[in-house]
């Protein structure tokens, strides 16, 4: 049960009543009451009216069942709390249901979501791991709303430096896995030859050509190479537990098939100019510091192809052949520009219908101790593999290390840049994942002492109501982390529950009370575990009974 949409319900009629036209009352959590709405002070000016006045009117005029007080307070807020009955009916309703009582969404969106994207035969840096992260965080909760949702994992797997990758692995003499060893260390030494080595570029460019066009050999060991940052990334994800699969790669080369038409559309529709031998589109709105148009660049001078036309065909593809409803991008801030004008091109051209939603999912860096970008010791670009190593052998056991990695990714706001420091993510107390995994598996071990199961929750002590309306405050969280594309809404509200089961074990005796206060509380702790297990498994952190 969503008591803030059920205290909506109660609300809106008689502020409908006293505003003439629908209103929302706005209902939220409080810590002046267990609800209150704000919409009084919204309608003040409008109705020419005090805002106390408004609110005690409607509070007047509505159906108040459920709600034990209802009081108008400060400049005109209506606090509304809650009968132990509202309480107790929601509670054992969350409880007697698998999803705990989160109905699916009625209308059911495709949502494509956009995550990872590494780029072939280079190590994934932090910036992917983001991506990685916080893109499951989101297809899982999507999915457990309802929606149909299609991971995507738009693999850098072509372009120039395929040309030089190739050639090198030519030199080597083939394709075996021998001879590619350690991905990493293959690309700098093909960078190394294409910047030192007159012959070896010409031949790195000729390779592109002889690729480009579909010579068999060229396309073997480009497969090859392909394959092998593959099964690399798949590693990743296993060891992370991101639910990207093997089906879910739709790289860069997928789409090269469909440029020309992309091309084609563009002119039919005018959009194209040339500009210095490229062809580029100049989207409404986007202007550079000198106040010049913008160019979206869709082919380059020498006849390629690059980023923002592979991306204007995946847009074509993912609605006219996938069906989005709706297209999340979890993609760096840095890219914003880019995203933004693929968007507006791709509208321009009739491929990105106005009831489709295109958002770019944008995200901060993750800085190290010094406050600047996050670097090895040695000072250059972490590996991922190693950073998870790092995490496992810090922690008392992997699940630990890697969900403390996630939750520190999940738990800010997205927007932000946060500083990686393995003390503060690996603390058992304080907002981390440990803590969450922490208290879920005390819970769980409680009932192996308790002898007996959760039994019907009444709800009388002010600890336990708190614990109470934590508990219930889980759906409102689930749809707000949806609603705005945020995982630290729900992570925020999975510490806050943490937080109050601890308060509620402190003050109210579990195993030592009797009878059906004992049988009630021990409900109130399954529903915790039951929770926060739920939670955490939207974020991708897993909550292992026993730590
Ligand atoms: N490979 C890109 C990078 O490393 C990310 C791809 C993001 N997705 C997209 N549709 N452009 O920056």
């Amino acid at each position: 049960m969503n008591l803030e949409s059920l205290l909506h319900d109660r609300l809106a009629p008689a502020f409908a009543a006293v505003a003439g036209h629908p209103v929302d009352p706005a209902v939220r959590a409080s810590p002046h009451a267990d609800f209150q709405s704000g919409a009084a002070l919204g309608l003040a000016r409008e109705l020419g009216r005090p805002p106390r006045e408004i609110a005690a009117e409607v509070a007047a005029a509505a159906d108040l069942a459920g709600i034990a007080d209802v009081a108008v307070s400060g400049p005109g807020f209506l606090n509304l709390t809650l009968t132990g009955d509202l309480i107790d009916a929601a509670l054992r309703a969350a409880a007697a249901d698998e999803r705990l009582g989160v109905a699916p969404v009625t209308a059911p969106e495709r949502i494509v979501v956009d995550y990872s994207g590494p780029n072939v035969a280079k190590e994934m840096h932090v910036g992917h791991l983001r991506s990685t992260i916080i893109g499951d965080a989101l297809a899982r909760t999507y999915e457990w709303l309802g929606h149909d949702v299609i991971r995507v994992n738009h693999l850098g797997d072509w372009g120039t430096p395929f040309g030089m990758l190739v050639e090198h692995l030519v030199d080597l003499g083939g394709g075996s896995d021998h001879s590619i060893g350690d991905l990493t260390a293959f690309y700098q030494a093909a960078r190394v030859k294409f910047d030192t080595d007159d012959d070896f570029r010409t031949r790195a460019r000729l390779r592109v050509v002889a690729l480009q066009s579909g010579d068999p050999l060229s396309r073997d060991l480009w497969r090859e190479l392909v394959a092998r940052s593959e099964q690399y990334f798949l590693d990743v994800y296993a060891r992370l537990g991101v639910t990207l699969g093997p089906d879910d790669f739709a790289g860069e080369s997928r789409y090269q098939g469909d440029l020309d038409a992309v091309v084609a559309g563009l002119t039919e529709k005018g959009l194209l100019t040339e500009s210095d031998g490229a062809l580029c589109a100049f989207p409404a709105g986007f202007t550079g510091r000198d106040g010049a148009p913008l160019p979206l660049i869709v082919r380059k001078a020498d006849g390629g192809f690059g980023y923002a036309a592979t991306d204007l065909a995946a847009v074509r593809h993912r609605v006219g052949k996938l069906g989005a409803d709706r297209m999340l991008y979890v993609v760096g801030s840095p890219q914003r520009i880019h995203f933004q004008m693929v968007f507006a091109v791709a509208r321009e051209a009739g491929w990105l219908p106005d009831d489709v939603i295109a958002e770019h999912i944008g995200f901060g860096s993750i800085l190290g101790s010094d406050g600047k970008m996050l670097k090895s010791r040695a000072g250059d670009t972490i590996k991922l593999a190693a950073l998870l190593d790092e995490a496992v052998a810090r922690a008392t056991a992997p699940a630990v290390g890697i969900g403390a990695i996630k939750y520190a990714d999940l738990s800010g706001d997205r927007m932000g840049d946060y500083v990686f420091d393995w003390d503060r993510m690996l603390a058992s107390t304080g907002n981390t994942g440990p803590y969450l995994q922490y208290a879920h598996a005390r819970i769980r071990s409680l009932f192996a002492k308790a002898g007996s199961g959760p039994g019907e929750v009444a709800v009388t002590e002010p600890a336990e109501r708190d614990l109470a309306l934590a508990l219930l405050g889980f759906e409102p969280a689930v749809r707000a982390a949806a609603a705005s594309a945020e995982p630290h809404r729900l992570a925020v509200h999975l510490h806050g529950l943490a937080m109050a089961f601890s308060a509620f074990w402190e003050r109210c005796p579990v195993l030592r009370a009797e009878g059906s206060v004992r049988a009630s509380r021990l409900g109130l702790a399954d529903l915790t575990a039951r929770t926060l297990h739920t939670g955490m498994f939207l974020l991708g952190i897993e909550a292992p009974d026993q730590i």
